[in-house]
């Protein structure tokens, strides 16, 4: 919801007016319980409460039930994300040969925990299992880019590519 500037009432953003939208595509389709959260995940960045609350109300389930499928599976967030999205590889091949010390590095720079997001929501700080670039050990993505080979001194002009 927004607050009109003239009146101080709530009003309908366009995210809403699209959830309402996708909400009554799916509202008499059995299972259109994940496809609407993907596609609230998609208009809002992540799933805050009251669009939780809004789905629970629209499609009649009870909120337990919806926030628990969204506490079961990874792909969705309950706080905002990053615009870039840092995946570190702690997999064995990265983690022999410094995968941690790259990870440490970039907590460092970013001032984040693992599954942090920088307050000016330019980084989200994530670690994970093996990306399938074991070649480049150690590496990291960042969005859709892979980087290899990498040492500590290396991200802060990586982080530099990335607004
Ligand atoms: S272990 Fe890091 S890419 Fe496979």
């Amino acid at each position: 919801m927004a607050v009109c500037k003239c009146s101080g009432e709530q009003v309908a953003s366009p995210q809403d007016v699209e959830l309402m939208e996708l909400l009554g595509h799916y509202r008499d389709y059995e299972g259109g319980l994940i496809p609407v959260l993907q596609g609230a995940q998609e208009i809002y960045g992540y799933l805050p409460a009251e669009v939780l609350e809004k789905i629970s109300q629209e499609l009649s389930l009870p909120f337990s039930e919806v926030f628990g499928v969204v506490t079961f599976y990874a792909q969705f967030h309950l706080k905002p994300r990053g615009r870039n999205i840092i995946r570190v590889c702690l997999g064995t091949a990265c983690h022999v040969l410094g995968g941690s010390k790259i990870f440490a590095a970039l907590q460092d720079e970013l001032g984040v925990e693992n599954g942090g997001t920088t307050d000016d929501l330019r980084f989200t700080l994530e670690s994970v299992a093996c990306i399938g670039a074991c070649g480049l050990a150690p590496c990291i993505m960042i969005n859709d880019d892979t980087h290899g080979r990498l040492v500590p001194s290396d991200m802060k002009k990586i982080l530099e590519q990335y607004e």
